[in-house]
């Protein structure tokens, strides 16, 4: 059996390494294809090597463009190189143009398609993230849902009968990388001069927040007005916009800092006390880690960490303030995310999908 995984940012780089490390335990082929989506080092090659995941088989080195150009540039790079391996599956991640392209060029090729972490909704129909989601479940053959909640979403758009749900696969690297960082303070900490528990972590990239000038320096400056430091790990996209716009991303209590690698991230997060994001996997690393998290916007995916407490949504500079702020929940218990399991379920059933449509 021969799996075709195609990736291009940052956090999809992430899911692909329990994915891979579960592929080769199985004694499945697995090809790696990078889009280029991302290029900087410390978005992209630091993962491969710091999550055990080696070299891409194939780049395409697409890099930036507009929304229709990366896509574009993508999905016709895709053609030649589905055609050359003919997987029994092309698995896609998450919500980036990188999975769009992968999941359209395939579906037209006739390769069967399997999107990982299906069915998450914003209803924000505003964001790039939240039309690649939707188009690429209505195009996928198999649906691997990440919670309930992404499970009743497919079943509400017509989708229940390609739907499996199989736990989150950032659940299984946060769980082993937690346990290896967690004895070892992080290096932020002797770096910025910061104490455990007296500072914040911030990560700010998506079009909402960067892209208007406005809201961009209101966020900037609801930052550096919190009570405490906060290390804003400052994506390529949010620094550039910011420099175009003459506005500080330090000031008061902010302080950036170039993006890190992924267990330097989950150390510094874990001695802080709170998170402040608009990232996605952020805000459900914070909750498994048993940090509080403020998402700097109007909704989010992962309503399970506001159901529970963990996360407070907050848009306007003073709703950023009071939610920082806010006294730390309590522990529920609860484990929406699974059991660490979720990338051998994947595989497991990629191997029993591919068996019932070649018919054995
Ligand atoms: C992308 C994803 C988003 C994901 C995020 C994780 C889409 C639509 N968005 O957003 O869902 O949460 O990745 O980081 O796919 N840039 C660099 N170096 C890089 C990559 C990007 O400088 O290595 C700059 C470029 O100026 C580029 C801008 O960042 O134009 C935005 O990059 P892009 O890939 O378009 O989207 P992200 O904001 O990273």
């Amino acid at each position: 059996m021969k799996i075709v995984s195609v990736v291009g940012a940052r956090p999809q780089f992430v899911k692909l390494a329990p994915i891979h490390k579960a592929a080769l335990a199985a004694g499945v082929e697995h090809v790696i294809v990078h889009t280029g989506q991302h290029y900087d080092p410390m978005l992209s090659d630091v993962f491969f090597e710091d999550l055990g995941i080696g070299a891409p088989d194939v780049h395409l080195g697409v890099g930036s463009g507009s929304h229709g150009v990366q896509t574009g540039s993508m999905l016709a790079a895709l053609d030649a190189v589905f055609d050359e391996h003919r997987p029994d599956w092309v698995l896609v991640y998450g919500d980036t143009n990188s999975t769009v392209a992968a999941a359209l060029s395939a579906v037209k090729m006739h390769i069967p398609v399997a999107h990982l972490e299906a069915g998450l909704r914003s209803f924000n129909r505003r964001m790039p993230e939240e039309h690649n989601r939707v188009m690429t479940d209505h195009a996928a053959d198999l649906l691997l849902a990440p919670t309930q909640v992404a499970v009743e979403h497919l079943s509400d758009e017509g989708l229940a009968a390609r739907t499996v749900l199989v736990g989150d696969v950032m659940t299984d690297v946060l769980l082993e990388v937690r346990d290896e960082v967690g004895a070892r303070p992080s290096p932020l900490l002797d770096e910025l001069d910061l104490v455990p528990g007296e500072y914040y972590v911030a990560t700010i990239h998506r079009a909402e927040n960067t892209d208007d000038p406005e809201r961009l320096a209101e966020v900037a400056t609801a930052l550096g007005g919190l009570d405490k430091p906060v290390v804003l790990l400052a994506h390529p996209r949010v620094v550039a916009k910011a420099a175009a716009h003459g506005i500080a991303l330090t000031q008061g209590a902010l302080i950036a800092h170039a993006p890190l690698a992924y267990p330097e991230l989950i150390a510094a997060a874990l001695s802080s006390a709170g998170v402040v994001t608009d990232s996605g996997g952020l805000q459900k690393e914070a909750f498994l880690l048993g940090i509080p998290c403020t998402t700097v916007r109007t909704e989010t995916e992962w309503v399970e960490t506001v159901e529970l407490g963990w996360n407070v949504l907050a848009n306007t500079a003073s709703e950023i303030t009071a939610a920082v702020t806010r006294p730390r929940p309590a522990d529920t218990g609860d484990a929406p995310y699974g059991d660490g399991h979720a990338a051998e379920r994947v595989i497991a059933e990629l191997i029993r999908a591919a068996g019932e449509t070649s018919g054995t």
